[in-house]
């Protein structure tokens, strides 16, 4: 009998570089990826046998942790049922999520519906999708610096040269395939750290209270043709951009798009559920969005699974026609037991407060960070998402890399030293994972579950690694 996959000595990501396309770095810069082995609450073990605690929640997916036993349980019960269903076709399990998803997370009954999908950036596809049926405008504006998948227009629609770089094309604008790509601008990222108006916050507010890039926007939209523009994509929270914008930015940008007729498609792969310390980012804000996408965390990544959820007003006229838009994989029951289980134990664990709670307890943490090492610059994040901003000299702000989160490593080569890389190395070395996901800063996103005492120990890690930072400062 032939031997398939036998351990043959060698970790698994060395013998998987022989048979898997590389789409992050050549392999001739691969010093070395890690293997996972097993995974428990928020704690992997690696080949090697080294247990880490996962303080980056394998991208910010892990919202209920590594392998629950709700979860768990409720993937065998899932096993043991209904194998699957066609999209056309009803099951007990879609219903559950769906009204779980509108009535519980939703918070206020402007959510009319939902299209389930199997990961972000097809949310993201049926987002621009539903938003160019329900408007008849073929324009998608999206913004610098947000990232919202791989597909095609998902990736065209990504601001972050670095994630989109040969994927796609150079425009900040999506436009209906064949159309011809035009060189619409993005709208500005709304970047306090680094502004791209170069103007300081708060001082950038107009006599009215608008926001600077608020103002560029609208300039934008009218630049693009406001007639045309079926829709405006944002991530308004952290993600590969690494930010979140002031507090006034997802207010104004609501009634800026709702005065011109423009649909929000709000894309929370990374915002929800209950990561920020509301169900989802939007909710801080007092506004709702006309469509929200979601992944990640939605099922804690144990199944791939997605979610596009519109306005009723948009769900009712998706319900006015004949579309024959199907998905194989909409609805999968597996992927309804997860969704369901997900969302119920956040529910039965008050995870929504919990992760408001342990924010409470960071801050402090990273405040205090802030004070005694010169290499950070600042933070931000609420709840269990947070971003570290590192500085090579703190009197005059200049950063290690200086092009930052525009950085691009297809075009622009590798990073001689990139002080988020380090730090994650450092924290690696300490058994603590984290992620950098712009040169010059390091995220925090651990699951949900984590007790104030694992967060200790990634903290603890942090300011050790931050303690070598410091002495590489010129
Ligand atoms: C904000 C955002 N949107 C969309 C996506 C794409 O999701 P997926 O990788 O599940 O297709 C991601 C993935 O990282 C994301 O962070």
């Amino acid at each position: 009998m032939t031997d398939h996959g036998t351990p043959d000595g060698s970790a698994p990501a060395v013998r998987e570089r022989d048979y898997l396309i590389n789409v992050y770095q050549p392999k001739k810069y691969d010093d070395g990826s890690m293997s996972i082995v097993s995974a428990d609450g928020c704690w992997v073990t690696t080949a090697g046998g080294h247990r880490m605690l996962d303080l980056h929640g394998q991208h910010m997916c892990l919202g209920v942790g590594h392998r629950h036993p709700r979860l768990v349980a409720a993937l065998h019960q899932a096993v043991d049922g209904l194998d699957y269903a066609a999209d056309f076709v009803a099951h007990e399990g879609k219903t559950r999520a769906a009204k779980l998803l509108i009535e519980q997370t939703m918070t206020t009954d402007w959510a009319g519906g939902v299209r389930f999908v199997s990961s972000g950036s097809e949310g993201t596809e049926m987002a621009m999708l539903i938003a160019r049926l329900y408007t008849n405008r073929p324009i998608i504006v999206t913004r610098d610096l947000g990232f919202h998948g791989w597909t095609a227009a998902a990736s065209a629609a990504t601001g972050v040269a670095s994630r989109r770089n040969v994927f796609t094309t150079e425009s900040g604008e999506v436009r209906p395939v064949p159309s011809p790509h035009a060189p619409y601008p993005a709208a500005p990222a709304p970047l306090c750290g680094s502004c791209p108006l170069n103007q300081s916050y708060p001082n950038c507010k107009d006599a009215d209270g608008t926001l600077a890039c608020v103002t560029a926007t609208e300039r934008v939209f009218r630049s693009v043709g406001v007639e045309q523009i079926a829709g405006f994509i944002t991530e308004i929270w952290h993600g590969a951009g690494a930010f979140l914008p002031p507090d006034e930015y997802v207010p104004q940008i609501r009634e800026l798009t709702s005065r011109l007729g423009i649909l929000w498609i709000d894309d929370e792969s990374i915002g929800g559920p209950a990561r920020t310390g509301h169900w989802w980012a939007f909710q801080h804000y007092g506004v709702n969005p006309d469509i929200v996408t979601m992944a990640k965390g939605l099922t804690s990544a144990a199944v791939p699974a997605g979610a596009c959820v519109v306005s009723r007003e948009i769900s009712d006229f998706m319900d006015s026609g004949w579309w024959a838009h199907g998905s194989t994989f909409s609805g999968h029951p597996l992927a309804c037991a997860a969704i369901v289980a997900n969302l119920e134990i956040i529910l039965d664990e008050n995870l929504v407060e919990r992760a408001g709670e342990l924010g409470r307890f960071v801050e402090p943490r990273l405040q205090s960070m802030v004070e005694r090492h010169p290499s950070v610059s600042g933070f931000t994040g609420r709840g269990l998402l947070w971003g570290i901003e590192l500085v090579k000299d703190p009197a005059t702000g200049e950063r290690w890399v200086p092009a930052d989160r525009r950085h691009n490593q297809a075009v622009d080569g590798p990073i001689e030293f990139s002080p988020g890389g380090f730090v994650a190395h450092e924290c690696a070395m300490r058994g603590v994972l984290l992620f950098n996901y712009s040169p010059n800063t390091v995220t925090i996103a651990p699951p949900l579950l984590i007790t104030e005492e694992e967060l200790e120990i990634g903290l603890t890690a942090i300011d050790e690694a931050l303690d070598q930072l410091d002495k590489q400062m010129p």
